[in-house]
C-alpha cells in the first residue's frame, strides 16, 4: 500500500514536469550576436506563456542574422532582464523636398516616408524613461498618434541663427526639439509638417540635404549621436522598450495565486509590480543572479571571485545570497577596507592611547568650564551684592528687625522674586511709564497684586539717601497714600513695590473719555490728596516732599478714594542740569516756578502743584495743552491767572461743576487756587491750610445741597 502511495506521487511528479523546464530544454538562444534568455524564445514552444512578443524569430539568411517580434517584424537588437528592457530598431521617418520649387507655397515637396510602430497586444510598450521623441529639421511640426489616431505629443523645431543660439542640443531652435512620452504607450504613427520654408533660406535646411526626420529614439543613444544629420535616405535608430509579464492586468499579487501560470520561477526571485502599464517582472534577489523565470535559473553570485566588486582584504568566504569577509587570524578590524585588518595586541594598545588621551582632555575641559562657571557665579553674586550695599541695603536690612518688631511689612525682595512677579518684566504687564520709570504690574508670592516701578538709571549721591528715604515711606500708613510694600536692591537701579491701586490715575479720570466726575466727587478727592501731602509734610522732619504732584500721580481706588502715590521720586530723578529737561518734560503745567530758580525744592512747591491739580479738577482743562488756541492757553495756571486778574475766572469753570458748587465756593476755591499759586513760595498756604479750606468748601457745598 506504501509502495503504490510513493509510486503516485512519483508518477505525478513526473507526469507534471515544470512547464518553464520543458519550454527551455532544446530551444536555440542565440540569434547572431543577440542573446535570447527565457520567457523569450526563438520558435514555438520555446517562450513564456500566450503573451505575444516573447516568441521570436532568427532569420538566418541574412548577414548578420536577424532576429525579429513574431508578427510585429521590429528588429531586435538586445534584451535585458535584469531591467526588463529590450532595444528594437526603428527607421526614421522623412519628409523631404525639392528645393528648387521653393517658388511653390511654401508647403512640403517631394518624397515622405511614415513609419509607424505597434507594440499593442504584445509584452512591450514604449520607455517613457529611455526613449523620446525626437524631430530635425527646421521650421517642422512633428508628432505622432496612438492606434486610435489621437495625438500623443510632438514638438516643433525652428532655426535660429547661429549667433543667436543658445547653449545646450536639440532645444526646440537648433533645428531640433524632442519630446517626452507618456507611460503606457503601445503604438506610434508619426506625422511631420513642414512650413514657412521659403523664410528660412540660409539657415539649417538651406545647407543640409533638404530632409526632415522625425522619429522615437533612445534618448542616451541620440545623446552620443549628436543631433546633427546630415543624412537624405532611410536610416535606423535604437528604440528602448519596456516588457513585462502582461497577461490579462496580472500583478504580482494576482500572478502569485496560480502557481501554474506565475513565472517567477527561480526560488530565489522576487517578483516586482511593472513600473510601465500592467503586469509584473521577475528579478533575483540580492546575492543572486541569473535569470529568475527559470527553476533554478537564480544562482548565487560568489562574492569571492569578484574582488572588484566585492572588496575583500581578509578572508573571503563565499555564503548564499552573500559572503563573509573576515581578518586573518589574530587580528581583526574591517577587512573590507584596505588596511582594515590590525594586529589584535597592536590595536587594543592604540585603543588603550586613544582613550586614555580622550578622557585626559574631557576631564581638563570639564574641570574649566565648571571654574569658569563658578566665577561666573561669584561674579553675578558680587555684582548683587554690590547693588545691595551702593543702594544701601545694609541700613536698610540693619532698621529692618526694629521695623518687623514694630507691626510694620516691608520686605526686601530679591532680583528673582521681581522677575518671577513681573514675568521678567512683560511689555504686557506695564503699568505706565513716566520721566522717572516704568510701572510694571506684577503678582508676588502670597498671590497679591502690587504694582513694582522700575526707575531709569540714577546717580549714586542720590542712591545713597535713597534707601533712607524708603525707610521713612515704609512707615507711613495713611489711608490716602499707595503703600510702599517693598523694594528690590540687588540690581543697579533699586525697584520699588507698591500696593496695586486698580481705578488708574485722576487724570485719567477726569480727561479720559466719558468719566464725568460729579463736583461733589471732585472736592472729595481733592480734599483726600491735600489731607495726605498735609500730612506727609508734617509727619517727618524733615519733611516728606512729594517732589512731583499731578493728576497722574493720584491714583483712584476702588470706591475713588484718592491715594497719592510716587512720593519721594523726585529723590530718584536726575537731578543735574544736562537731565533737568527730562524732569520738567514730565511735569510742565504743575512745575513750582521758584524752583526753577532756586533749584530747591519746598513743602510750597508742592502745594503750588497742587493747585493746578485743584484747578484741573475745577474746569476740566488740562495743566499743560501744548496746543492750546493761544499762546496763553497752554498753561492751565497761567491762563486762570490771567482770567482772574480779568475777572472772568468763572467762565473757564467746568459747567457742571459752576453749577453745582455754586458761584460761591467757586469764588473761594479761586481764591485759594490764586494764593496757592503765587510766585514767592512764602506768600503760599501751606499743604494743612489748603487741606482745611477745602474740606471747609466741601461742608458748606453739602449743607447747601
Ligand atoms: C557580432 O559578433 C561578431 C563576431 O561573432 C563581431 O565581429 C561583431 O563585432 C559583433 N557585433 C556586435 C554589434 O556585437
Ligand atoms: C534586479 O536586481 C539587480 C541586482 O540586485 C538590480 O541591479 C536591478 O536593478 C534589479 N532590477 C529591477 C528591475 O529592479
Ligand atoms: C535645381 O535647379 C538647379 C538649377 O536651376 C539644377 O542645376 C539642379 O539640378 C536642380 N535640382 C533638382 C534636385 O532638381
Ligand atoms: C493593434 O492595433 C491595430 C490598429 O488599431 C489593430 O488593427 C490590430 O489588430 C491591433 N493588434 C492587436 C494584436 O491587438
Ligand atoms: C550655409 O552654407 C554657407 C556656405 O556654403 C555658409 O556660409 C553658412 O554658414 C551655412 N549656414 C549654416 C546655417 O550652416
Ligand atoms: C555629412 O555627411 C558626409 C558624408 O556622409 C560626411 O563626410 C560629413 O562629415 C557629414 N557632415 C557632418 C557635419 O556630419
Ligand atoms: C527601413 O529602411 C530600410 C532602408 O530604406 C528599408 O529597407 C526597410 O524596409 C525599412 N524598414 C521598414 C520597417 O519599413
Ligand atoms: C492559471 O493560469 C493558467 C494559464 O494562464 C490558466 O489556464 C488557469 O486557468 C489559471 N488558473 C487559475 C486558478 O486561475
Ligand atoms: C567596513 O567598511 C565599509 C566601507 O567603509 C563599510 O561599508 C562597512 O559597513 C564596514 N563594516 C564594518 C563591520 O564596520
Amino acid at each position: 500500500m506504501a509502495a503504490l502511495a510513493v509510486f503516485l506521487v512519483l508518477l505525478l511528479w513526473l507526469a507534471v514536469p515544470p512547464a518553464a523546464a520543458q519550454r527551455t530544454r532544446g530551444c536555440r538562444r542565440q540569434c547572431g550576436n543577440v542573446t535570447v534568455p527565457y520567457p523569450f524564445g526563438i520558435g514555438a514552444r520555446c517562450h513564456h506563456g500566450e503573451d505575444r512578443g516573447f516568441r521570436l524569430e532568427c532569420d538566418d539568411t541574412r548577414r548578420p542574422p536577424r532576429l525579429t517580434v513574431a508578427g510585429y517584424g521590429h528588429e531586435v537588437v538586445s534584451i535585458s532582464l535584469a531591467t526588463a528592457e529590450a532595444t528594437v530598431l526603428l527607421n526614421a521617418s522623412r519628409a523631404c523636398y525639392d528645393r528648387n520649387s521653393s517658388s511653390g507655397s511654401g508647403r512640403v515637396l517631394g518624397r515622405r516616408e511614415e513609419y509607424p510602430m505597434a507594440l499593442n497586444g504584445s509584452a512591450f510598450l514604449f520607455s517613457s524613461i529611455k526613449s523620446k521623441f525626437v524631430a530635425i529639421g527646421c521650421p517642422d511640426l512633428a508628432y505622432f498618434v496612438d492606434d486610435g489616431g489621437y495625438y500623443v505629443t510632438g514638438c516643433m523645431s525652428v532655426c535660429r541663427p547661429s549667433a543667436r543660439a543658445l547653449p545646450g542640443s536639440c532645444r526646440g531652435d537648433d533645428g531640433c526639439c524632442q519630446s517626452n512620452i507618456p507611460l503606457g504607450l503601445d503604438s506610434y504613427r508619426p506625422y511631420i509638417r513642414s512650413f514657412g520654408r521659403r523664410q528660412q533660406q540660409g539657415t539649417f535646411m538651406a545647407n543640409s540635404t533638404g530632409c526632415a526626420y522625425a522619429f522615437m529614439v533612445d534618448a542616451l543613444w541620440f545623446w552620443y549621436a549628436g543631433s546633427h544629420f546630415n543624412r537624405t535616405g532611410d536610416f535606423a535608430v535604437p528604440v528602448v522598450l519596456d516588457w513585462a509579464i502582461r497577461a490579462a492586468g496580472s500583478s504580482c499579487a494576482t500572478a502569485r495565486g496560480n502557481a501554474t501560470a506565475y513565472a517567477c520561477r527561480s526560488k530565489q526571485s522576487v517578483c516586482l509590480d511593472s513600473s510601465n502599464g500592467p503586469g509584473y517582472i521577475c528579478n533575483c534577489t540580492s546575492g543572486y543572479e541569473g535569470n529568475p523565470y527559470i527553476l533554478g535559473g537564480c544562482k548565487d553570485v560568489d562574492e569571492c571571485a569578484h574582488d572588484d566588486l566585492y572588496p575583500c582584504y581578509g578572508v573571503c568566504i563565499n555564503t548564499p545570497g552573500g559572503y563573509l569577509c573576515t581578518c586573518p587570524e589574530g587580528s581583526s578590524g574591517n577587512a573590507t577596507v584596505l588596511d582594515g585588518c590590525h594586529q589584535k595586541d597592536k590595536f587594543t594598545l592604540a585603543l588603550k592611547a586613544v582613550t586614555g588621551v580622550s578622557i585626559g582632555v574631557f576631564l581638563l575641559i570639564l574641570v574649566c568650564f565648571s571654574a569658569h562657571l563658578s566665577v561666573q557665579k561669584r561674579r553675578t553674586l558680587r555684582a548683587k551684592q554690590r547693588f545691595f550695599e551702593q543702594n544701601g541695603g545694609l541700613l536698610l536690612q540693619q532698621q529692618l528687625g526694629s521695623l518687623a518688631s514694630s507691626g510694620v511689612a516691608f520686605k526686601i525682595f530679591s532680583d528673582e522674586e521681581i522677575r518671577k512677579a513681573t514675568g521678567n518684566f512683560d511689555e504686557a504687564r506695564v503699568l505706565g511709564r513716566g520721566g522717572n520709570g516704568v510701572v510694571y504690574r506684577g503678582v508676588i508670592a502670597d498671590g497679591s497684586t502690587v504694582a513694582i516701578k522700575k526707575s531709569r538709571v540714577v546717580d549714586e549721591k542720590q542712591l545713597k539717601e535713597f534707601s533712607r528715604e524708603m525707610l521713612i515711606l515704609s512707615q507711613i500708613n495713611h489711608r490716602n497714600v499707595v503703600k510702599l510694600l517693598g523694594c528690590c536692591l540687588e540690581v543697579e537701579v533699586p525697584m520699588l513695590v507698591y500696593e496695586y491701586v486698580p481705578n488708574g490715575s485722576l487724570h485719567l479720570y477726569v480727561h479720559g473719555d466719558g468719566k464725568a466726575m460729579p463736583p461733589g466727587e471732585r472736592l472729595r478727592v481733592a480734599a483726600e490728596s491735600a489731607h495726605a501731602l498735609a500730612y506727609m509734610h508734617s509727619s517727618a522732619s524733615p519733611p516728606i516732599l512729594h517732589g512731583d504732584v499731578k493728576s497722574a500721580n493720584i491714583l483712584l481706588d476702588g470706591d475713588l478714594t484718592a491715594k497719592v502715590s510716587d512720593f519721594g521720586a523726585s529723590r530718584l530723578a536726575p537731578a543735574d542740569e544736562a537731565q533737568v529737561a527730562t524732569l520738567v518734560q514730565g511735569t510742565c503745567g504743575y512745575l513750582d516756578p521758584e524752583y526753577l530758580l532756586t533749584c530747591q525744592l519746598t513743602c510750597k512747591s508742592d502745594v503750588y502743584s497742587f493747585a493746578v491739580v485743584l484747578l484741573e479738577l475745577l474746569t476740566g482743562r488740562k495743566a499743560f495743552c501744548p496746543d492750546g488756541p493761544e499762546e496763553d492757553d497752554t498753561s492751565l495756571a497761567f491762563s486762570f491767572v490771567t482770567a482772574v486778574q480779568r475777572g472772568r475766572h468763572r467762565e473757564i469753570m467746568d459747567g457742571h461743576v459752576r453749577e453745582e458748587l455754586g458761584v460761591e465756593v467757586l469764588d473761594h476755591a479761586a481764591e485759594l487756587v490764586i494764593r496757592c499759586l503765587s510766585l514767592t513760595g512764602e506768600e503760599r498756604p501751606t499743604m494743612t491750610e489748603v487741606a482745611d479750606k477745602i474740606e471747609r468748601l466741601r461742608s458748606f457745598h453739602c449743607t447747601n445741597v
